[in-house]
């Protein structure tokens, strides 16, 4: 599909957002045409032109685009401009005479920001659809829990109508996210195995070794929990879950994902403890490097809360998954960085055979490092003998050279297009809340167990486990 023309603003325009992820998404497409008529409004509170913007462009693409070109760059740049403000009506109002026609606002702020600059935006109009569509992209998270998340709605719901929202989970447009509806609906062979009746255990994990990046303004707020789990890990969660859709399409979709989160057995709040674990990094070793705990980061208070690992168990009362527990989990300065959902079978009724003594498949579906999909099973050991051996069917999703694009800029052409298909509706994010909420409330008091930086995570992190599970290691 051809886009439309049109002005992308960035609120937060140099920020972190903007400058690692965002803009370099923003290039890449330009470079390969697919956004032929862009033109860029970057909006921040800091005083500077639009070439001092051009150049600090230009200075991040070259550090994050491996194949940046200045000739592209050179015709990108005279699109670009530059407004400073802050969020209120007064200051906004200067945008107005830069945004013409179709119009993608981008908010790449703190969450705490979100509601201010929508309303910010709307009051001075510069929401309504004459001439052209405006839409808002809002980064994640949507809320800090579920009372706030309802009152950020009825914020921007004072202005904006759902079909101009656009609340971003840059999971959603990785490739191996969407290969988990692929992978299972285009192939017959997963209906009848895709249950209760034949699945043990989905084991969903986003570990990574990166600490706090200097982010600790953001994240000693958020903790893991905030920053992975009620979005990313969730989403995930819920499109492993889902049940078969009769139509793709963006409403088809989002109804079967909220009806799994409205499926999921709610977590009394004086039980959190059998359902969730949280951890906090402390001083080790990565790489063969001392580094420090995370309350010696800097910035972070010494009396700090903030979770740096989270791990909850789920079940879905639904008919499908009736007993099925799923773990979710997610940590900083772990051993090693690796995004994959991890689906175990039953073990088959019968050992026939010597060798292997656990019989059980696991289907496991890569999305970092690399993006890939095995499936782990069982064949004859070679020789005299009928016995069992592992074996590894494995296809690679995506090889490297087909891969030089990311998550931002499928989402950014979805939403030029007008496509909600990979962005949450609210009830999604009202129901993942729902669900977290009883343990954020728990969390409250107590402190995180510590784990040492470059580990597995915090040992309390079994105590989730059914009789039988164990984590997966990334080596298994
Ligand atoms: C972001 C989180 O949403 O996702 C970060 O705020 C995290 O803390 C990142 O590092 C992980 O995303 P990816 O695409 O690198 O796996």
């Amino acid at each position: 599909m051809q886009v439309e023309p049109l002005t992308l603003v960035i609120l937060g325009a140099t920020g972190d957002l903007t400058r690692r992820l965002l803009f370099p998404a923003v290039y890449r497409l330009f470079a390969r045409g697919r956004l032929p008529e862009l033109k860029v409004v970057g909006y921040a509170t800091e005083e500077m032109s639009s070439k001092a913007f051009q150049q600090h462009l230009e200075k991040s693409l070259k550090e994050f685009v491996p194949k940046f070109s200045q000739e592209v760059w050179d015709r990108l740049k005279a699109q670009v401009e530059y407004v400073s403000g802050d969020l209120t009506p007064e200051k906004i109002r200067a945008l107005e005479p830069q945004v013409e026609g179709n119009a993608l606002f981008y908010l790449a702020l703190p969450p705490q920001l979100f509601d201010d600059a929508a309303v910010g935006l709307g009051s001075v109009g510069l929401h309504r659809e004459k001439g052209g569509w405006r839409r808002l992209i809002i980064e994640k998270p949507f809320g800090w829990d579920l009372e706030s998340a309802r009152g950020l709605r009825e914020r921007l719901h004072q202005h904006w109508e759902e079909h101009q929202l656009f609340r971003i989970d840059h999971f959603l447009g990785k490739e191996t996210v969407q290969n988990l509806m692929v992978f299972r609906f285009a192939n017959r062979f997963m209906e009848p195995i895709w249950n209760a009746a034949n699945i043990a255990q989905v084991q969903i994990t986003a570990a990574e070794t990166l600490g706090l990046e200097g982010r600790y303004k953001y994240y000693d707020q958020a903790g893991a929990m905030r920053d992975m789990l009620q979005n990313h890990l969730m989403q995930i969660f819920a499109l492993t879950a889902i049940e078969p859709v009769s139509k793709w399409d963006a409403n088809n979709l989002r109804q079967h994902k909220v009806e799994v989160l409205q499926s999921v057995r709610p977590i009394p709040q004086e039980r959190v403890k059998e359902f969730a674990v949280r951890g906090r990094y402390g001083p080790g070793v990565m790489d063969g490097k001392n580094v420090p705990g995370y309350l010696e980061e800097e910035g972070v208070p010494h009396d700090s809360r903030t979770e740096t690992f989270a791990a909850i168990k789920l079940y879905i009362d639904n008919w499908r998954w009736e007993g099925v527990p799923f773990y979710l989990r997610s940590g900083k300065r772990m051993k090693q960085s690796y995004t994959e959902v991890a689906v175990q079978f039953k073990e088959v009724p019968t050992q026939l055979f010597s060798g292997v003594e656990d019989l059980s498949n696991w289907l496991i579906f890569r999305m970092k490092p690399e993006e890939k999909i095995d499936l782990v099973a069982y064949a004859k050991t070679p020789g005299l003998n009928l016995e069992t051996r592992t074996v590894v069917l494995c296809t690679e999703i995506s090889r490297k050279e087909e891969m030089d694009f990311t998550a931002y800029e499928q989402l950014i052409m979805d939403a030029a297009e007008g496509d909600q298909t990979h962005f949450l509706r609210f009830d999604e994010v009202e129901e993942a809340w729902r669900i977290l909420d009883p343990i954020l409330k728990a969390w409250q008091h107590g402190q995180p167990e510590e784990y040492a930086s470059g580990s597995l995570g915090p040992n309390g992190q079994g105590r989730l486990m059914d009789p039988g599970h164990y984590w997966r290691s990334p080596e298994d």
